[in-house]
C-alpha cells in the first residue's frame, strides 16, 4: 500500500495537514512552564491568538479540545434557569444544547432544516416572543453540514436587545471573516486542530465586557478546571495559564500563529474563499449537488450530496485507497453526504488533487461524470482570479 496513516492527504475538517514548521515546533525540547522563558512564548501566543481572532478582549487559551472552552463558556456565564436562545442547523450547534442542560439553564431550541441558515429575521422573532431570554448561542460555521450562518447580522440584533451572545468560531476562526469586537459578539470560541494548522488539544475562549459583567456577579460557578476567573488572575499575575500548560502545544500554536500572520489576516481569509470557490465549481460540474443553502455556502468545508447509486462507504474507503481522506455525513446525513474540508495550508495543488480524485472514484463506482471537468472548472476559477 502506497498511502497509510502517515502519508494520506487530511482533506477532513480538524485534524488537518500541518505545516512541516508546526511539527519542528512541537518536537522542541519542553522546557519548564513556570518560567521567564516560557511564559515570554504563552504571552506571544495569547497576543497573536488575538490578532488571528481580530480581538482587544481577553484571550484564554485552555488545554482541551475546542468542546471544552464551549463548556467553559456555559459554565461560566450561564446560571441555573438562564434561558438560552440555540439556534440549531447542524451537529455542533445542537451541543450548546447538551452544554446548557448540563449546567442547568433552559434551552429555547429553534432549529432549521439542516443545510439551510440561520436567518436574522427568525432570531428577531424569538426573541421578541421570550423577552427573558438572556443569551443566544450559535455555531458560526456549522461543519456538519459546511454551512455559514451570517453571524454579522445576527450580532446587530443580539447587541440592539442587549443580550449575550455566545459563538462557536471552531471552523471559522483563522479561515473566514470573523470581528467579534466590531461585530458585538460577547463570547467567541476557536479550536486548534482547525483553520489555525497545529495538532488537536486546545480551545481557545474569547471573553467580552458585557460576559464579564455577568461572571463577576457570580458566587459559584459549577467548574473548577475551567473557571474563567482563576485564568485571568493567573494570566494577568504572571502571563501563564492557571495549571500545567500542554508545552508541546503551545509551541506548534506558537508557530501556526506566526505563519497566520506572516501570510496576513485578509490574504489567508481571501485565499480559503478562493479554494472554497474553486471546489464548489468542481463538484458541481461533475453533476453532485451541495448541501449548503446557496449564499450560505462554507469558506472551510464543503459538502456535496452522494448521486444515486454511489455508496458512501464505498466512495471514501475509494478516495483513502487514492492517498485522500474525506469525511462522511453525521446523524441523519449520514450516507448522504461527504464532506472536504479546504483550512490551514490547503491550497490549488490539494484542490485540483481532490477534484481529479473524486471523479475518478464516482466513475470506479459508476457513476457517469467527465473526467478533467470539475479539475477544469477549478482552474478557471483560479485563472479568473489572477487576472
Ligand atoms: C463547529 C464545531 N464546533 C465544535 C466542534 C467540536 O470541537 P472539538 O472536537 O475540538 O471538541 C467541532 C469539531 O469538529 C466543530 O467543527
Amino acid at each position: 500500500m502506497v498511502y497509510d496513516e502517515e502519508n494520506i492527504l487530511l482533506m477532513t475538517p480538524g485534524p488537518v495537514p500541518l505545516h512541516p514548521r508546526v511539527y519542528q515546533a512541537m518536537s522542541r525540547v519542553v522546557f519548564h512552564h513556570r518560567t521567564p522563558e516560557y511564559r515570554k512564548t504563552f504571552g506571544e501566543c495569547v497576543s497573536m491568538m488575538k490578532e488571528v481572532m481580530q480581538t482587544e478582549n481577553d484571550v484564554f487559551i485552555i488545554t482541551g479540545s475546542g468542546t471544552a472552552a464551549m463548556e467553559a463558556a456555559i459554565a461560566n456565564c450561564v446560571s441555573p434557569g438562564d434561558k438560552v436562545l440555540t439556534l440549531i442547523n447542524g451537529k455542533f450547534s445542537e451541543r450548546w444544547v447538551e452544554l446548557t442542560e448540563t449546567f442547568g439553564g433552559k434551552p429555547v431550541p429553534l432549529e432549521v432544516e439542516w443545510g439551510k441558515a440561520i436567518k436574522p429575521e427568525i432570531v428577531s422573532e424569538a426573541l421578541d416572543k421570550e423577552p427573558d431570554i438572556k443569551f443566544v448561542a450559535i455555531c458560526h460555521n456549522e461543519t456538519s453540514t459546511a454551512v455559514i450562518n451570517p453571524l454579522q447580522k445576527i450580532a446587530k440584533i443580539t447587541k440592539e436587545q442587549d443580550k449575550i451572545l455566545i459563538v462557536d468560531g471552531i471552523t471559522s476562526v483563522g479561515g473566514d471573516y470573523v470581528y467579534p469586537d466590531k461585530w458585538g459578539v460577547d463570547i467567541l470560541i476557536a479550536g486548534s486542530q482547525k483553520c489555525l494548522g497545529c495538532s488537536p488539544g486546545l480551545g481557545m475562549i474569547m471573553v467580552g465586557p458585557k460576559a464579564w459583567e455577568i461572571i463577576n456577579k457570580r458566587e459559584n460557578i459549577p467548574s473548577y478546571y475551567l473557571n474563567l476567573p482563576a485564568y485571568k488572575k493567573s494570566f494577568e499575575k504572571s502571563s501563564e495559564p492557571p495549571y500545567t500548560s500542554a508545552i508541546s502545544l503551545i509551541y506548534g500554536l506558537h508557530e501556526a500563529l506566526k505563519m497566520i500572520l506572516e501570510e496576513g489576516y485578509e490574504n489567508r481569509v481571501k485565499r480559503h474563499r478562493l479554494m472554497a470557490k474553486a471546489l464548489r465549481s468542481g463538484i458541481e460540474v461533475l453533476g453532485l449537488q451541495l448541501l449548503a443553502e446557496k449564499g450560505y455556502e462554507s469558506n472551510t468545508i464543503t459538502a456535496a450530496r452522494y448521486p444515486d447509486g454511489v455508496d458512501d462507504g464505498a466512495f471514501r474507503k475509494a478516495m483513502q485507497k487514492h492517498g485522500i481522506l474525506v469525511a462522511g455525513g453525521q446523524s441523519h446525513l449520514k450516507g448522504k453526504i461527504f464532506r472536504v474540508a479546504h483550512m490551514n495550508i490547503i491550497a490549488e495543488r490539494e484542490i485540483l488533487l481532490v477534484l481529479a480524485m473524486t471523479s475518478l472514484v464516482l466513475k470506479e463506482l459508476g457513476f457517469k461524470c467527465e473526467s478533467g471537468a470539475g479539475v477544469a472548472a477549478a482552474q478557471e476559477t483560479f485563472l479568473k482570479n489572477l487576472k
